[in-house]
């Protein structure tokens, strides 16, 4: 099988579009926990540098401060006039390139929500991020199934241990996708996450591996 490099760069340019989301990083929280954590922007929009990240900060969450990054201006707006409680956060007038990312920093305090009853509560911070050409709305929200999914913060019982079997579950689904017969969409996630790193030998192997034709 022949991979001609336009080919490659464009499976890379899909595969990256479907792999690397914004999100939020750390991600679980416990409740009423004073939690420092960032927005994760791995990449521009379709190949164009971002100029601004956009967040709109769900109700349930009343303290909360952003915190500026260098070469960027921060602009907050509040739910109220007494300006307790942050509604909206933009970082803009920076320059970040498309191949680059930057993480947009905050601390907030985590809602003190009941889990006796359920295992999590799950906070979404739609982002609208607009770019020189273009923007990416990462604000689909579920039950809609179409978009790009919000960033969320996970609130749950022990944060440490969502953490690790998050990053167990990752693990499982690279290692799968190193088998010849692996046919599951976490093949496509690892090849997308082995372009992303470079690894363009590893990533045909395993494109092969679920039967792409080029
Ligand atoms: C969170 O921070 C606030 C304000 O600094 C403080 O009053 C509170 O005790 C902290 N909560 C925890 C759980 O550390
Ligand atoms: C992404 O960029 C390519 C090449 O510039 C263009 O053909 C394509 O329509 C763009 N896609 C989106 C979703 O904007
Ligand atoms: C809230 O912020 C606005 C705009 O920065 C300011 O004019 C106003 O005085 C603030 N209100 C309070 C109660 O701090
Ligand atoms: C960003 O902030 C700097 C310094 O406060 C200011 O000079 C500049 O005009 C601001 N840029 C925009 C686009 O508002
Ligand atoms: C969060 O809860 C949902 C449904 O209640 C469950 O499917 C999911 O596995 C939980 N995730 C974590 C990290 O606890
Ligand atoms: C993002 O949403 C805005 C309206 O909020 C819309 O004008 C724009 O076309 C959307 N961009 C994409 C790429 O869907
Ligand atoms: C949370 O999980 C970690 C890792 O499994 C464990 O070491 C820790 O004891 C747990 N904390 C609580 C309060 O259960």
């Amino acid at each position: 099988m022949v991979f001609t490099r336009a080919a490659l760069s464009a499976l890379a340019l899909a595969l990256s579009t479907v792999s690397a989301h914004v999100t939020l990083s750390p991600k679980y929280a416990e409740p009423g926990q004073n939690l420092s954590t960032s927005f994760h922007v791995p990449h521009g929009c379709n190949g164009s540098s971002t100029t601004s990240i956009f967040v709109t900060i769900p109700k349930e969450i009343t303290a909360l401060t952003a915190q500026s990054v260098p070469n960027w201006n921060l602009t907050t707006t509040y739910r109220d006039s007494s300006n307790a409680s942050v509604e909206t956060i933009t970082w803009f007038g920076g320059k970040l390139s498309p191949e680059d990312a930057l993480d947009f920093p905050l601390s907030l305090t985590v809602p003190n929500v009941d889990l006796s009853a359920q295992s999590n509560v799950t906070l979404y911070f739609p982002i609208i991020q607009t770019c020189e050409v273009g923007t990416a709305n990462w604000t689909s929200i579920p039950p809609a199934v179409s978009g790009e999914p919000a960033p969320t913060l996970l609130i749950v019982k022990n944060a440490t241990q969502a953490a690790a079997d998050a990053i167990a579950m990752k693990g499982t689904a690279t290692a799968s996708a190193h088998g010849a017969s692996s046919t599951s969409s976490s093949s496509t996630t690892s090849a997308a996450n082995n372009l992303y790193a470079g690894m363009l030998p590893i990533a045909a192997a395993a494109v092969a591996a679920i039967g792409f034709s080029l």
